[in-house]
């Protein structure tokens, strides 16, 4: 059983959304995995920038989508976008000045932090988009 397993539950009915998605969890996952294995600093911080960058263009992917398709929700989604990608930054910063390491807490966190996202704020768009069919 991996870190994090895909759920059903996480589907947001748009296919390139929910592939991307899969993408950050495999990418949390190979963080946890270089963490268990006492990975090098280095190598944690290169999962982690994967993870910023790939997060980066995600979020813009799905910003274009819900554009796309007219979604009234996407000023206040891309509050939330800008905030979640800040306490990601907001550690990198951390781990690159040293001040940092990769701890079971922060995975904790990250876990949290994409299962909520997806649970309680894109599937505020579910049915719009889905409606819409902008995939
Ligand atoms: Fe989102």
């Amino acid at each position: 059983m991996a870190f994090m397993d895909w759920q059903a539950a996480y589907s947001v009915g748009v296919l390139s959304i929910d592939e991307q998605h899969r993408a950050l969890l495999d990418i949390i996952n190979r963080l946890h995995g270089v963490m268990s294995r006492g990975g090098a600093a280095d190598e944690l911080k290169g999962v982690l920038g994967e993870l910023v960058a790939y997060t980066l263009y995600h979020f813009s992917h799905e910003e274009q989508m819900m554009d796309r398709c007219g979604y009234p929700g996407l000023a206040e989604h891309k509050r939330i976008h800008s905030a979640l990608l800040g306490q990601v930054e907001a550690f990198q910063k951390e781990l690159v000045g040293g001040r940092a390491t990769v701890s079971l807490q922060l995975m904790t966190f990250l876990k949290d932090w994409l299962s909520k996202h997806i649970l309680e704020t894109d599937m505020r768009y579910r049915s719009h988009m889905t409606s819409r069919r902008a995939a």
